[in-house]
C-alpha cells in the first residue's frame, strides 16, 4: 500500500543543487594521510555553512556482537585519533569496555561529503577527560553532572529535579568532578572520505594503517 511516507521519501531527493555544491576530488592529490585531508574537509564543510559538523554516529557493539549506534560529538582529532566523550557507565561505555573498537560516520550533505573511519577505542587518562569537560560550556557540565545516562527512566519530573540540581552544582563548582565522564580516543586503522558526484561517479578513496604508513585505495561506489 502506498502510504504519505512512501510518497514524501519519492519526491526527496540528496543533493539538491540549490543547498549542495558537489567539488571535484581528485584523489591523486591527496595527502598521504587521513588526518590532513580530515583537517581540510573539515574547513572546508564549516566554511560552507554546515551545520554542526562535529557531530557523528559512532558505532559499537555489545557483548554478543550485535551494533549500535547514536550520535556524539567530535572533540578532537589528532596523530592519536578522534576523540568523544561519554559516560563509561552508559550502554556504550559498557559496549566500549567489553568490545574496545568502534567506528565513526560524519555526513556533511552541503559538499555531498561521508568520512567513515574504524578502530580500536582507548579510554583517555582521567585527568584528560576532566579537563577536556570543564574547558566545555556550563550546560555540557551538568549534563554530566546529571548522569544515569542511559538507565530506566522514571519520569520527567525526576529528570527535571536532578538537572536543576546539577546546573547548580555546575554553577557554582565549574571544576566539579564527574568520575565516570570518560574521553575515548578512537585509532583509526582505516578511514574512507567519500566525494558525491552528480553523474554517481562518487570518489571513494580509503586509507589503510600499514606498516608504519598509510595504503590509499580507491573504491568503487
Ligand atoms: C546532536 C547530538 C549530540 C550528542 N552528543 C553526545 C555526546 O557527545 N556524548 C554523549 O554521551 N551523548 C551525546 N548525545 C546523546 C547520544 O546520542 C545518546 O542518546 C546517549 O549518549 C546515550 O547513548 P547510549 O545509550 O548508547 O550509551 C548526543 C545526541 C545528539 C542528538
Amino acid at each position: 500500500m502506498e502510504t504519505e511516507l512512501h510518497m514524501v521519501l519519492r519526491s526527496l531527493r540528496v543533493w539538491d543543487p540549490a543547498v549542495t555544491e558537489l567539488p571535484p576530488f581528485d584523489p591523486a592529490t591527496a595527502p598521504a594521510e587521513p588526518l590532513a585531508l580530515f583537517s581540510a574537509w573539515f574547513a572546508e564543510v564549516v566554511a560552507a555553512g554546515q551545520g554542526e559538523p562535529h557531530t557523528m554516529s559512532l558505532a559499537t557493539v555489545d557483548e554478543e556482537g550485535r551494533p549500535d549506534v547514536r550520535i556524539v560529538m567530535l572533540h578532537g582529532a589528532g596523530p592519536d585519533g578522534w576523540t568523544f566523550a561519554t559516560h563509561a557507565t552508559s550502554r556504550k561505555g559498557r559496549q566500549l569496555a567489553a568490545r574496545p573498537y568502534a567506528a565513526l560516520t560524519f555526513y556533511w550533505p552541503v559538499r555531498g561529503r561521508q568520512v567513515r573511519l574504524r578502530g580500536p577505542v582507548t579510554a583517555a587518562a582521567s585527568e584528560e577527560g576532566q579537563a577536556d569537560l570543564h574547558a566545555r560550556s556550563t550546560g555540557a557540565l551538568a549534563a554530566a553532572l546529571t548522569g544515569r545516562q542511559s538507565e530506566v527512566l522514571g519520569s520527567v519530573e525526576e529528570l527535571a529535579r536532578a538537572s536543576e540540581a546539577a546546573w547548580e552544582h555546575a554553577q557554582r563548582d565549574p571544576g566539579a568532578p564527574v568520575p565516570s565522564w570518560t574521553l575515548y580516543r578512537l585509532r583509526p586503522d582505516e578511514v574512507e572520505f567519500f566525494q558525491g558526484d552528480e553523474h554517481r561517479r562518487h570518489v571513494r578513496l580509503s586509507y589503510r594503517r600499514e606498516g608504519g604508513g598509510w595504503l590509499k585505495e580507491l573504491l568503487w561506489p
